[in-house]
């Protein structure tokens, strides 16, 4: 049998542990699986094992919490604790916890005994592990700790805890438990992503709530997870409904996704099909990238989740890294599905470039997600947008992470000509009864999302003269909105030159070519 995923950790770290490295940092909420870890580590060892907090100062691992000590107990200072650690001679593993906040800059006493700390232990058979969620690193500091992510639970951990809770509850005479088999899977599936405590709560509500596990049991979990993972902002299940009769133009792009439906089945596996890995769709800013990801989501009918990257390295830039896994086992817990991350280069600017530790923060997340973007076999399938090239790091470029990378241009005459029927059609009016021809001329240079706009102030203005929408409308409409594309003539050029040798275009060229000369004098400058 191989070894579960815990197993290999336990491992990891006990081969850590007796090469003596000094100081471990556990960036996890799973303050109870670590204690559980550290234990059955210890043990093996014939180790002690004391834990820190600052509530309680060093104790025994598992002595209760003692108010009285709140005030008493000496070792609640975080240098007195180290101190601590430094003068006992015991073997064994000092677990603390929480212990970030004593790692910011200006904590420069502590930084600099954790250091001494350091070197002091090396040489002993004494272990001092961190455990906190939030990853706090000081420069000082780099070279004598070793930060060890901790993977999500596996399925046999969550298998295991929910026999558990089953047993539990079962002993309650009150409860009947039921459990229909089929579902245990599924359970587990669903729950693939949450922490060891999330499930246990989520589980324990939806057995307890009627007695029986169940197939409604696994839409209830669904249910929770997803409302868990909103609540971390990371990831978001896009109801997509958006289809590609609403997407004008970008035939190229949309033949490509249309051909890719079925190759996530288990037909395509079985023909021997590797299931595409994600594509890059690079372009000018409204000319529907955003727009094809949700339709690409909805005709392939699979879950669209929406993954705020720029987010994660905002607000939480410590513990980014766990986020990132644990967007990423989500993700892939609901595969088949589309992992869609709109304006990535916002996210990764500064990645390549800057200093600082944010920067190595940031550029260590954006490893994590190249390696599983290069090594992954689950289906899930990346849907990348991107408004610049400059910040992107040419890693993620680089061929074979990505299926292809789509140029997304400003539409050419053809193209806008669609927008504007869609988006007239939209507004429940007779594309037919329009000058189509006129307004696609006077539209030249705008992006879809401008054109769209345009029809929807035109409909206002009708309304408030209390006429009809008329393509003279649309006419003032157009000429009263200057393009983007006119202010940013050159980051627009900058674009195409780029695109023009590495990228696949949205557009099929001889369209292009055909239907919009002056584009194509400008490409082939
Ligand atoms: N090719 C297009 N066909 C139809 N509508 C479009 C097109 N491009 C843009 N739009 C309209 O503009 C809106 C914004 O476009 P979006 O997809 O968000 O642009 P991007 O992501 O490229 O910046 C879309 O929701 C859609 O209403
Ligand atoms: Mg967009």
């Amino acid at each position: 049998m191989s070894k579960s995923r815990l197993q290999e950790q336990i491992l990891e770290l006990e081969t850590l542990i007796r090469a003596r490295y000094p100081i471990l940092y556990i960036v996890s909420w799973e303050e109870r699986k670590v204690d559980r870890l550290m234990s059955h580590i210890a043990s093996r060892r014939s180790k002690k094992v004391y834990t820190w907090s600052y509530t309680q100062g060093i104790q025994a691992i598992g002595a209760p919490p003692d108010p009285s000590k709140a005030k008493s107990s000496s070792t609640r200072d975080p240098a007195a604790a180290l101190d601590h650690v430094l003068v006992s001679n015991e073997s064994a593993i000092f677990l603390f916890k929480d212990f970030h906040p004593f790692l910011t800059k200006n904590n420069f006493a502590v930084i600099r005994k954790l250091r001494e700390v350091s070197q002091a232990i090396k040489n002993s058979y004494k272990t001092l592990v961190i455990v906190s969620p939030v990853l706090e690193l000081p420069v000082e500091l780099e070279k004598d700790i070793t930060v060890i992510p901790l993977e999500l639970p596996g399925p046999e951990e969550f298998a295991e805890l929910l026999e558990r809770i089953i047993r539990e509850v079962r002993d309650n005479p009150n409860v009947t438990v039921r459990v229909d088999e089929s579902s245990r899977e599924k359970v587990i599936k669903a729950a693939m992503g949450l922490t060891l405590s999330e499930a246990e709560n989520v589980f324990a509500k939806t057995i307890v709530a009627d007695g029986v596990l169940d197939s409604n049991d696994v839409s209830a979990i669904f249910a929770e997870k997803q409302q868990i993972i909103r609540k971390s902002g990371l990831l978001e299940y896009y109801d997509a409904s958006e289809d590609f009769g609403e997407v004008g133009g970008l035939e190229a792009l949309k033949d490509w996704l249309a051909k890719r439906a079925r190759a996530f089945s288990d037909e395509a596996e079985q023909f021997g099909l590797p299931a595409p890995k994600g594509i890059m769709l690079l372009g000018v800013q409204g000319c529907g990238k955003s727009l094809c990801a949700k339709a690409a989501a909805s005709y392939w009918k699979m879950p669209l989740l929406r993954f705020d990257i720029g987010k994660m390295f905002g607000s939480l830039v410590g513990s980014s890294e766990e986020n990132m896994r644990r967007a990423i086992q989500v993700a892939e817990s609901v595969a088949p599905a589309v992992l869609w991350v709109d304006e990535i280069d916002k996210a990764f600017a500064g990645v390549s470039g800057g200093g600082g530790s944010d920067a190595g923060t940031s550029s260590r997340v954006f490893g994590t997600f190249l390696t599983w973007l290069s090594e992954k076999q689950s289906p899930v399938f990346v849907l990348a947008t991107a408004n610049d090239i400059s910040n992107l790091p040419a890693e993620l470029l680089r061929k074979g992470r990505l299926d292809e990378i789509f140029f997304v241009d400003l539409p050419n005459d053809e193209e806008r000509h669609e927008i504007l029927r869609i988006h007239i059609t939209k507004r429940k009016r007779d594309a037919a009864k329009f000058d189509l021809p006129r307004l696609v001329k006077a539209g030249h240079g705008f992006s879809g999302a401008e054109l769209e706009q345009a029809v929807i102030s035109g409909l206002y203005d009708a309304f408030y003269a209390g006429g009809e929408l008329s393509t003279e409308g649309l006419m003032v409409a157009l000429e009263e909105t200057v393009p983007l594309s006119r202010t940013m003539q050159e980051d627009i050029d900058r674009l195409r030159a780029w695109a023009g040798t590495r990228a696949r275009r949205a557009t099929p060229v001889a369209e292009a070519d055909m239907a919009d000369e002056s584009l194509k004098r400008r490409i082939e400058f």
